[in-house]
C-alpha cells in the first residue's frame, strides 16, 4: 500500500511538479541560480536522470523505442531509487548539508504513469521513496500548458491535449493524497505572468528555508 513515506522526509529536498509546460524546468534554474548567489550549497538535478535508466526512458518517451507502461513504470522507478541512493546522488547530497533541487519526483510516476498502466504499480513502487520536505505544484490549465509547448521542436508522447488533461486531473488527485499523508505541497498558481510565479515561489521557498534555518544571514 502506499505509504508516501512521510516518516523518512528529506527536509532539504525540493521538488518541482507539474504538467508539460508548467514550467518546472525554468523555475529550477532560476531558483538555483538564486541560492547559488546567496552563497548556499544547492544540488539542481532532475528526473529522468541524466544516467542511462534515464535514457533509456528518454528514448521511450521520444516514440523511439515501444515498452509497456508496467515496464515504463518499473523503468522511471528504477531511475528514482538509483537518483536517491546511489552515489552523488539525492540522500547523499541532502547529508552533505545540500539543498537538492528536483525536477519532478514520484508525483510525476503517481500522475503520468498512473494515467497509462493504471494507479496501482506505480504506487506499490513509489509508495515507500522518501518525501520531499517541500512540494512545488506548478498548476494550470491543460490548454495553456500545451500552447506554451507547441512551440517545442520535438514533442514527446505525452505532450498531447487529450493526454495532458488527464493527467491534470490526476495530479490534482496525487496532489490532494500526498498532502493529506503529510506531504508540505504549496500550490502555486502556474497560469500567472513568470514575474508573479516567480515572486510566489521566491516567497514559499524563503519561508521553507526559515523554517528549517537554512535562510542565509
Ligand atoms: P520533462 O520534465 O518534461 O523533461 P524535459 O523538459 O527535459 O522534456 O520530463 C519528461 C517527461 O517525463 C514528462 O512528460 C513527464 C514524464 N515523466 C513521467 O511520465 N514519469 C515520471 O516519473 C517522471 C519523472 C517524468
Amino acid at each position: 500500500m502506499l505509504r508516501f513515506d512521510t516518516d523518512s522526509t528529506v527536509k532539504n529536498f525540493i521538488v518541482l511538479e507539474g504538467i508539460d509546460g508548467s514550467g518546472t524546468t525554468t523555475q529550477l534554474r532560476r531558483l538555483s541560480s538564486l541560492l547559488e548567489r546567496r552563497g548556499l550549497p544547492v544540488m539542481a538535478t532532475a528526473e529522468p536522470t541524466s544516467r542511462p535508466e534515464g535514457a533509456l526512458v528518454r528514448r521511450i518517451l521520444k516514440g523511439e523505442l515501444d515498452a509497456d507502461p508496467g515496464t515504463v513504470a518499473y523503468l522511471f522507478a528504477a531511475d528514482r531509487n538509483q537518483h536517491l541512493y546511489g552515489a552523488g546522488g539525492i540522500l547523499a547530497a541532502a547529508a552533505a548539508g545540500k539543498i537538492v533541487l528536483c525536477d519532478r519526483y514520484s508525483l510525476s510516476s503517481l500522475a503520468y504513469q498512473g494515467m497509462t498502466c493504471g494507479p496501482e504499480l506505480p504506487r506499490r513502487l513509489n509508495g515507500e521513496f522518501p518525501a520531499p520536505g517541500l512540494t512545488l505544484f506548478f498548476r494550470l490549465a491543460p490548454e495553456v500548458a500545451m500552447a506554451r509547448v507547441a512551440a517545442r521542436d520535438q514533442l514527446e508522447i505525452y505532450e498531447k491535449l487529450h493526454i495532458q488533461k488527464l493527467v491534470s486531473a490526476a495530479y490534482d488527485e496525487v496532489v490532494a493524497e500526498a498532502a493529506g499523508r503529510g506531504w508540505n505541497i504549496v500550490t502555486i498558481d502556474a497560469e500567472k505572468p513568470l514575474e508573479e510565479v516567480s515572486a510566489r515561489v521566491d516567497a514559499a521557498l524563503e519561508e521553507y528555508l526559515q523554517r528549517i534555518s537554512m535562510a542565509s544571514p
